[in-house]
């Protein structure tokens, strides 16, 4: 039997450390869907003029191909058949998979990428809508929150710890605003399943988080 475990959340409340980790230690491939926005805004910087525009962008999405590789367990990410996934989590790119991921007909493609993988493997899928519009039957949804400062700090730490100058109130000013992008967009906006356990991971460290969903995980197989 496939298994499929949707976690939602916005971006900083340790989504894809937590989803890494219990792939790992269920034997479940790991797929980190802001990933595959951050592959389309990656290409539309590159190649369209204007990446607001959507009608363009829709007519050019068949050029767009996107391969998900696994090496070691770490998802890779192809892109007309170009391994891209060093180049995805610049901020540039975040901010245009941003813009991306509003557009109908990206979301579309990316959502039926999504339903393939989760239709012939047991999965961990990490993202915004997993457990309201990719896999709405899935076996287990967890939505994973933790309030703007601690995300923001979050962040702060991970750049500081790269060696890289940058500001808490900016960072701050940015995770807010993409909130507020993500849960107002008119398609899939960012809200938990009805059926989704909401776990607060701002007081949470990491291995409590995971110990959790495989507790609820283990529970669930009982039922
Ligand atoms: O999780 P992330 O920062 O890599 O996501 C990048 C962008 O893509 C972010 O603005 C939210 C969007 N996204 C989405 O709309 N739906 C998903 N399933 C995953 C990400």
């Amino acid at each position: 039997m496939n298994y499929s475990i949707a976690i939602d959340g916005p971006a900083g409340s340790g989504k894809s450390t937590i989803a890494k980790r219990l792939a790992k230690d269920l034997g479940f491939t790991y797929v980190d869907t802001g990933a595959m926005y951050r592959a389309i805004a990656l290409w539309a910087l590159e190649n369209a003029p204007d990446i607001k525009d959507e009608r363009l962008i829709a007519s050019h999405l068949d050029e767009v191909d996107i391969d998900l590789e696994y090496s070691e367990g770490s998802q890779q990410v192809i892109l007309n058949g170009e391994n891209v996934t060093d180049r995805l989590r610049q901020e540039e790119t975040g901010k245009a998979a941003s813009v991306v991921s509003k557009q109908k007909k990206v979301r579309e493609k990316l959502v039926s990428i999504q339903q393939k993988l989760a239709g012939s493997q047991s999965v961990i899928m990490d993202g915004r809508d997993i457990g309201t519009k990719v896999l709405p039957d899935a076996f287990l949804k967890v939505f994973m929150t933790a309030s703007p400062e601690v995300r923001a700090k979050r962040r702060f730490d991970e750049l500081t710890l790269k060696g890289e100058k940058c500001d808490y109130e900016e960072i701050l000013k940015g995770v807010k605003e993409r909130d507020h992008a993500d849960e107002t967009r008119k398609i899939s906006p960012l809200k938990p399943a009805d059926d989704a356990v909401i776990l607060d991971t701002s007081v949470m460290s990491e291995a409590e988080v995971t110990g959790e969903i495989q507790r609820l995980f283990e529970e669930r197989k009982r039922s």
